[in-house]
């Protein structure tokens, strides 16, 4: 399929009516539905579809670099660039095939990139749904240069849910967080879980592998699995922020929740010819399920 501006998008669909649809501009993950075609993630009502800017909503990719602390545009080049088709990908472990679709996808630095970041890389994302609606991201980043390069790195995951007041999140609590609202100073958290009454920008540092969002209305869990990310980015705006940014609208912050499988706090380096690779596994539960609930 083809976006308004010309762009592909691939779509991915299982027998049991999951699906998923990726953009090439930026090899953004835009929607992700379960069997019975409800979309999981959220997207803006007033996100631009338009390069060169990643539109609000989906899993936009950060790299190489999170934030705005460091030389490059807010969260990195890679969410506003236009990847390839990677048809002759490096083989991945075959579990990573079983019973999947999937479409692998490339990203190589331009002279231009390369004049804001120096480092020739190779980005491969694989982009997969399993028979029972799971989506799977793979990131592998090479370097191909002949010299060392460090970057930092966010699945900038916008979860749909039903009302922002009756979300909370499990696995964060006791862990340290940098607060994005306090000049990224360090704090612990306290609370037993995560619950939301005021904006929140924070960087859960060394989080475990597995997440759980649950959304109390919806009765269903999302689950995060993630492996090579240690760190969770939690960000919700509410209202004061979301009416200062245009592609959102003033009470969409009551239908969204980040949660970012992350690598922020240690850089990852690579040397020459070493490839790292960080994996994001989202799945959904009926909130039965949880022994809590
Ligand atoms: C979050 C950051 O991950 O992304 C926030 O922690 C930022 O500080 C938000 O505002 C959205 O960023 P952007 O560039 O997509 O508007």
């Amino acid at each position: 399929a083809k976006d308004w501006n010309g762009i592909d998008q691939v779509i991915l669909r299982v027998p049991r009516g999951a699906s998923a649809r990726v953009s090439l501009h930026g090899g953004q993950v835009i929607s992700w539905r379960n069997e019975r075609g409800e979309e999981l993630l959220f997207t803006s009502s007033k996100a631009i579809f338009k390069p060169p800017k990643a539109m609000r909503g989906g899993i936009p990719i950060c790299f190489p670099q999170f934030g705005n602390c460091g030389s490059l545009e807010q969260h990195g080049f890679a969410r506003n660039k236009i990847w390839s088709i990677d048809n002759d990908p490096p083989p991945l472990h075959p579990s990573d095939n079983d019973g999947k679709v999937f479409v692998d996808l490339l990203l190589r630095p331009t002279e231009e990139d390369l004049k804001c970041w120096p480092h020739c890389f190779e980005f491969r994302l694989r982009v997969s749904l399993a028979m029972n609606g799971d989506l799977t991201m793979i990131s592998r980043i090479r370097n191909i240069d002949a010299k060392p390069f460090s970057f930092s790195y966010a699945y900038h995951t916008y979860l749909s849910v039903s009302d922002i007041s009756e979300v909370r999140i499990e696995g964060l609590e006791t862990l340290d967080y940098l607060d994005n609202l306090c000049n990224r100073q360090r704090f612990t958290e306290q609370g037993d879980a995560i619950t939301f009454e005021s904006e929140v920008d924070r960087i859960y540092l060394s989080a475990p592998n597995i997440i759980a969002v649950l959304d109390h209305e919806k009765k269903r869990t999302f689950v995060i699995r993630k492996e090579g990310l240690p760190d969770v980015v939690v960000w919700n705006p509410w209202e004061k922020k979301s009416k200062s940014m245009a592609d959102l609208g003033d009470e969409e912050y009551k239908q969204m929740l980040c949660v970012d499988a992350a690598a922020i706090e240690r850089p990852i380096t690579l040397k020459p010819g070493e490839e790292w690779t960080g994996r994001l596994e989202l799945s959904v539960v009926p909130s039965s399920y949880c022994s809590d609930d």
